[in-house]
């Protein structure tokens, strides 16, 4: 695997700084907390973290509004802090990739104070204003994206909350500015970011308005309250059409280009990974981004067969077809995502599915990130308080529906907490103890942690549980480091029709590696003369108690919800 770059070899974490580890008992994550922790995470068998924003942040969107691009929030520490974080990550091997917001500040950031002072200051022109709305464009998080400033008499464009104005990326300016910043992290030894939002940087330059018959707050609800086929189709075209002319515009690939020459300046095969699934951006597979974020795996509410063989056939076609071969990245959980136990689940099986999924994820081609506490299984917690939500988004909606439209604040609450990620992003449960070892007992943490964590959700139980899932994912990551044909091997789907298991080969010149996930309820006997005739299977992994396989006939027996993991010999 010589050949292959880091970030290629690697599995990613991604550590949501505010939920991680409490250091200093003060009820919100940070650099403290974290850095005690990668001892845990080097035992887990990661290789890189992405760490979700740590930059001075007045928290309308959980640090994704920044109002300073080089330097620590003070909640999660010092620079000093950052810097120890990132010398014992690499002490232990592991790399460190930051979040890169480049649609937009916080309002409250220096450029933007300065900007919206008046008409003509030296960073008058770093955002986007007009003097009346244009358009009906609106924000994805809460309604209008145009908001005035009385000091201009103008309004700005905001993409997301109001609180997160866009950038004027035509401005040079602009630019200089932000890849200042970049460059003060890559000094400083970061391996590389994740690329916030990039399809957001550019607006279509017509300011063409949108079709869509209502507003956000509205399309929302007509969401949640679509029956028919009809309806559900309905609602999907109109959020595609109520963004289109604000998303995925003209210009985000030079920008790329100028980045990756950024990145480049620097020793080291720094990367770029973009919060996007748009194989395009990884331009020539060379000159753009190094990876890009397979969504389209992930977007389902069941993770079948059927449609893990699509998406890959359609991914890999079209990584294929760069000029530089592409290189694959997939996930199925993040900070914006319900959690994968609760949202792949059946809620009969969700146990096996969450163990099935992990596998999928750990050994289809491609670079693998993981979300924090998916290894212990963490769920969705659903908030039962209005008080209590921290995602704004999820307060505004809130407010909107019960005093715009009427909604009953009961059904508006149980609404918000579904749609809030706060759901996702609830503290680490380190423990069995009290606020589940995230904080000391007497504390409250900045999001309620989940109960859940006394019934064995926790660090510290699944560590004594040989049978646990943190068990299960550590052996997991074993096997993969041990299996370069799960690393570099090609991807070859077998048994391309079955509706209730997985299988496929990776083969690589040194390996050839069988892989069978078995999505159903059902004891399976599968045919694999084909494959094996000269061949025996050597059983890396399996997590049925009685995977068989009958050499002689090729035929093999699968478990209920088997991962069966096995290398071919010759
Ligand atoms: C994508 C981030 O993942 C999300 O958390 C954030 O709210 C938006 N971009 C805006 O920065």
């Amino acid at each position: 695997m010589t050949s292959l770059k880091w970030w290629q070899i690697a599995v990613f974490y991604q550590i949501y700084p505010r939920s991680f580890a409490d250091g200093n008992g003060d009820g919100i994550g940070d650099f403290k907390g974290i850095t005690e922790k990668l001892d845990y995470l080097a035992n887990l068998g990661i290789d890189a973290i992405w760490l979700s924003p740590h930059f001075p942040s007045p928290n309308w969107d959980c640090g994704y509004d920044i109002s300073d691009y080089v330097n620590v929030a003070p909640e999660y520490g010092t620079l000093e802090d950052f810097k120890t974080f990132l010398k014992e990550s690499h002490k232990r091997n592991i790399r460190v990739v930051l979040d890169l917001v480049l649609n937009h500040t916080s309002d409250e950031h220096a450029w933007f104070v300065e900007s919206k002072s008046s008409r003509d200051n030296p960073k008058a022109d770093w955002y986007v204003w007009v003097d009346t709305p244009p358009n009906n464009w609106q924000s994805c998080f809460d309604g209008d994206a145009w908001t005035y400033v009385p000091e201009r008499n103008q309004y700005y464009y905001h993409y997301f909350m109001k609180q997160q104005p866009d950038l004027n990326w035509h401005n040079p300016e602009v630019k200089q500015a932000m890849w200042d910043a970049v460059r003060f992290w890559l000094g400083l030894g970061v391996d590389g970011y994740r690329l916030d939002a990039i399809g957001t940087v550019f607006e279509d330059p017509n300011l063409t308005p949108h079709t869509v018959p209502m507003n956000l707050a509205e399309l929302r609800r007509f969401s949640e309250t679509a029956q028919t086929d009809e309806e559900k189709k309905l609602k999907d075209q109109y959020w595609l059409d109520m963004f289109k002319n604000q998303y995925g515009q003209a210009g985000v690939h030079e920008l790329m280009k100028e980045l990756r020459a950024v990145i480049n300046e620097y020793d080291g095969d720094r990367m770029l990974v973009g919060e996007d699934d748009n194989i395009d951006y990884m331009g020539n597979g060379n000159d753009e981004l190094h990876l890009v974020f397979n969504f389209p795996l992930a977007n389902t509410n069941r993770i079948t067969p059927v449609h893990i063989r699509q998406n890959q056939s359609e991914r890999i076609a079209r990584l294929n077809q760069l000029a530089v071969e592409g290189w694959a990245c997939n996930t199925l959980g993040n900070h914006d995502r319900s959690r994968i136990y609760t949202n792949y689940g059946d809620k009969l099986h969700d146990a096996e599915l969450a163990r099935l999924n992990a596998a999928l994820v750990l050994t289809l081609p491609g670079t693998p990130f993981l979300y924090n506490g998916e290894e212990i299984g963490m769920t969705d917690y659903f908030l039962p308080h209005i008080s209590q939500v921290k995602d704004t988004m999820g307060s505004w909606y809130y407010h909107t529906i019960v005093t715009e439209m009427g909604v009953d604040p009961e059904e508006a609450m149980f609404r918000t907490a579904e749609m809030t990620r706060d759901k996702n992003r609830t503290p680490m449960h380190w423990s069995n103890k009290s606020n589940a070892g995230f904080s000391p007992e007497n504390v409250e943490p900045w999001l309620p942690i989940n109960p859940n964590y006394k019934a064995g959700i926790n660090v510290h139980d699944q560590e004594h549980n040989p049978d646990s899932l943190l068990n299960y994912y550590k052996h997991l990551l074993k096997i993969r480091k041990a299996a370069p044909a799960l690393v570099e091997g090609d991807y070859i789907p077998l048994h391309e029709t079955a509706e209730e298991y997985f299988a496929f080969l990776r083969k690589s010149e040194k390996q050839s590696v069988l892989i069978v996930l078995n999505y159903s309820e059902k004891r399976l006997e599968l045919n694999f003369s084909k494959e094996l005739t000269d061949k025996k299977l050597h059983t890396l992994f399996t997590s049925g108690v009685r995977s068989q396989v009958d050499r002689a006939t090729g035929k093999l027996t699968i478990a209920p919800f088997e991962v069966f993991i096995a290398e071919l010999k010759g």
